[in-house]
């Protein structure tokens, strides 16, 4: 995600900026900005590429300044360009912005202040409208011009703003965006993680949601939403570096299973019509034709992608009755494709650069195939080639072994298949509005998920399968992808053999493995084949097998088979492999954990794979 850091005291700003963002660069972003207080004017400079990139641009009068923000952007709203980096400055230039988020309500904002109130906007970015809207409230005092912009504003912020007209003081607010501020001696500093401030302070405040703070050099106010003063304690952080670039997880793996609900709020914001209780893909306006007239649809990916496009078969064949081929991308090109009129490709990747999927992306569109990606990537390759991009949202992920960047492609699906089914009037009536109502829980029930007890239970069983040097995992049914995805991220990272079975194949050859103590991980959310997958669990209790389920509330029979059991909080049974993976990332951490392997890095792989 975007980087923020600001400073105000008497070293050279720039340096204490540049140094800052520099602490941030780990989270991965696409370009950089700073804005600096001279002679009482904003001075900015902004560049796409890194901040090494930025630093090149940076003449001498950017020195002997006191103040300033700056900012690494991860492109959300418009490519990753020089006019799109933060800061964004209002039209005559005297408010500057920096912002983490998304501003929901962008275009009704844009429309309004570039219609009725006359401003121009130089970017494509959601961010700009903010700094219109400040200069628009500003009446001598930063603060009451941030409290009254933000009262406009719909979405997630970390926001810090300056004025020329206060060149010591910086305002920043929060709501759904991390914001800290640094204490200093004689100097104050606000960034939006902790390292940025590590090598000046660990003297730290914690912004809450609808906080506001005015720092200057010499004090630091704290303000409610309604403008009253607070008191805020001071944290004292003990993290080294590297402990705080992974917000204090020994892990970014274990950080991106922790942001998973952060990161699932962000996919579905703006994508659905609260009111109306509906899908609102808008953005997929330009493909309305093909999508009307789909008789069937290709998804294309590799690994954990391909896992995702698995399940996603299986609710758009459900919910919208389009059928769906799913293809190994490293396969798809190699296979002879039969492409026809009226057929769509969905390409899927994280990272957006895999060469395989590319080449598929590449072929379907030579074939005269419209291709849809679904991406965390702006401005990738993938993301750039394709004809519509369904941007996923999760924020960088810096481990190899993909979670949350997969998590949110499902909800994508998901959100995809429910607006197919809807416009085509396939989906059952009812059900559309009841599954919007399970997507817009599982933010809430993914945190009751990764809770500590639930999260002990799987150390136990985890301290067990470390033993092993191999592993099943079974399920049927829309089980059986999320099956997959476990065997698969559990060999990633601990090196343990793990093979995904459709619970139903186990006689049909794999049972013959089956012996005393072996791990198997059975996934039983289904409740149309729980029966069949409780005789499943028998012929592997019957062998002496170490079963370990994931299932939901009311399936409690599988307690009187089974030892180790884990809930789900109740769920739609089409939404529970959005749940039912999470556990199952936890069960491969700390395996790897328990057995010493290199999570974040694990050996022979590569977090993008640019060659065939
Ligand atoms: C596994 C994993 C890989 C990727 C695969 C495709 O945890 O991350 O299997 O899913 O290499 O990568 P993207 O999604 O970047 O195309």
């Amino acid at each position: 995600m975007c980087g923020i850091v600001g400073y105000t005291g008497s070293r050279e700003a720039v340096e204490v900026l540049i140094g800052g963002l520099k602490k941030l660069e780990y989270r991965g972003y696409d370009s950089a900005g700073i804005a600096l207080q001279k002679n009482g004017k904003l001075i900015v400079s902004k560049a796409a590429g890194s901040v090494a990139d930025l630093e090149k641009t940076l003449e001498d009068r950017f020195s002997n300044t006191q103040a300033g923000i700056g900012h690494t952007r991860w492109a959300t709203h418009g490519r990753p360009t020089d006019q799109n980096a933060h800061p964004h400055s209002s039209m005559s230039g005297d408010i500057v912005i920096v912002h983490n988020g998304i501003i929901e309500n962008h275009r009704s904002l844009r429309e309004w202040l570039s219609g009725e109130k006359g401003y121009s906007f130089r970017s494509e970015t959601d961010t700009e409208v903010l700094a219109h809207l400040v200069e628009d409230n500003y009446d001598g005092d930063l603060l009451e011009a941030v409290r009254k912009a933000v009262a406009f504003v719909e979405g997630s912020y970390a926001l810090v703003a300056a004025s020329s007209h206060e060149p010591e003081r910086l305002v920043c607010v929060r709501k759904d965006s991390p914001l800290i501020i640094g204490i200093g001696d004689n100097e104050n500093f606000i960034a939006s993680d902790i390292p940025a401030l590590l090598s000046h302070t660990r003297k730290t405040c914690i912004l809450e949601d609808g906080e506001f703070a005015s720092v200057t050099a010499e004090k630091v106010d704290f303000y409610n939403e309604e403008g009253c003063p607070l008191e805020k304690e001071i944290f004292e952080v003990n993290w080294d570096i590297t402990a705080a670039e992974k917000g204090g997880y020994d892990h970014f793996m274990l950080k991106e299973i922790m942001e998973q609900p952060m990161a699932v709020r962000e996919t579905l914001r703006q994508r659905i019509d609260v009111k109306k209780r509906r899908v609102d893909l808008t953005e997929l306006d330009s493909l309305k034709n093909e999508l009307a007239g789909l008789e069937k649809i290709y998804i294309v990916a590799c690994g954990t992608a391909y896992h995702a496009g698995l399940i996603g078969k299986a609710v758009i064949e459900k919910l919208a009755g389009i059928p769906v081929e799913v293809d190994v991308a490293s396969e798809f090109r190699y296979r002879n494709p039969i492409f026809a009129a009226n057929q769509l490709a969905i390409v899927i990747s994280q990272s957006g650069e895999t060469a395989d999927t590319l080449a598929a992306l590449r072929l379907a569109r030579s074939k005269g195939v419209k291709v849809l990606a679904i991406t965390n990537v702006v401005g990738s390759t993938v993301s750039r080639e394709a004809d519509q991009v369904f941007f996923t949202w999760a924020g960088p992920e810096i481990a190899v072994a993909s979670t949350k960047a997969y998590l949110t492609q499902l909800v994508a699906l998901y959100l995809l298949a429910i607006h197919m089914g809807e416009s085509r009037g396939y989906i059952k009536p009812g059900l559309g509005s009841e599954l919007i109502e399970g997507l817009q829980n599982l933010p809430g029930q993914l945190k009751a998920l990764l809770s500590e007890d639930n999260i002990s239970k799987i150390k136990t069983y985890c301290d067990h399968l470390v033993t092993w040097k191999n592993a099943f995992f079974l399920g049927r049914n829309l089980d059986f992808p999320v099956a997959m995805e476990g065997a698969l991220k559990l060999k990633e990272i601990s090196y343990i053999h793990a093979e995904a079975c459709a619970a139903g194949e186990l006689k049909h050859g794999p049972l013959a493995l089956i012996v005393e103590g072996l791990p198997v991980i059975v996934l039983a959310t289904q409740k149309a084949v729980l029966e069949k997958v409780l005789s499943n669990i028998q012929e592997v209790n019957a062998r002496g097998g170490a079963v370990f389920a994931i299932t939901g509330e009311g399936f409690e029979d599988i307690d009187r088979q089974v030892e180790n059991v884990f809930y789900l909080p109740p769920v739609n049974d089409i939404i529970a492999p959005i749940l039912s993976v999470v556990p199952t990332q936890l069960i491969a951490y700390y395996t790897a954990l328990a057995g010493g392997s290199s999570i974040d890095k694990p050996r022979n792989l590569a977090k993008s794979v640019t060659v065939e």
